[in-house]
């Protein structure tokens, strides 16, 4: 799959049919429904964005406003586009538009194992601080990091 002319874009209620089937072919039972999206885009504080190639969603990601803190709910890739950079791209934008807002402090949960996304977030500078036990389904611990913009 060519990454030419991938755009990053602010997500919008005509993306939540394509999300919401990346997002199940990326989390399956536990994955965000469209109406769930459709909730997060009414909510002020949340900000998503998509990345998109040829009118199509090829990925998406958002976080939470809070207080002077970004909370990054989600980040996800469709699988024919992973390891091109485009999740790159998608956290890029989400830091700079944290920036632009005087955020100060960024922060995600990921669960133990997901090496992909783990190693993503290392290399944005995200730093380990926590660990919640068995967050994930009673079973899988999250891991909490931390990056100060
Ligand atoms: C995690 C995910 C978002 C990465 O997206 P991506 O577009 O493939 O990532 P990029 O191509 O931008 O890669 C950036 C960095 O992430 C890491 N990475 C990405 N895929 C990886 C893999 N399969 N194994 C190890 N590291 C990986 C690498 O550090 C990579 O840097 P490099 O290219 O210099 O090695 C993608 O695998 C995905 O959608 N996974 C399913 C959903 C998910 O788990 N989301 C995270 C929830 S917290």
């Amino acid at each position: 799959m060519d990454t030419q002319n991938i755009r990053i874009e602010k997500m919008k209620f005509e993306h939540i049919e394509q999300i919401a089937a990346i997002e199940k072919a990326c989390f399956g039972q536990n994955a965000w429904s469209g109406a769930l999206f459709y909730s997060e885009l009414l909510d002020g504080n949340k900000h998503y964005f998509v990345a998109v190639k040829n009118n199509s969603v090829i990925g998406y990601g958002g976080y939470a406003h809070i207080l002077d803190e970004a909370h990054i709910m989600n980040i996800a890739v469709e699988g024919a586009y992973r390891k091109k950079g485009v999740s790159s791209s998608i956290l890029t934008h989400l830091l700079q538009d944290a920036r632009k807002r005087n955020i100060r402090a960024v922060t995600l949960e990921v669960r133990e194992g997901n090496d992909a996304a783990i190693s993503l977030y290392q290399k944005f500078g995200f730093k380990l601080e926590g660990v919640r036990k068995n967050y994930y389904e009673g079973k899988h611990n999250a891991l909490i990091y931390w990056k100060i913009l």
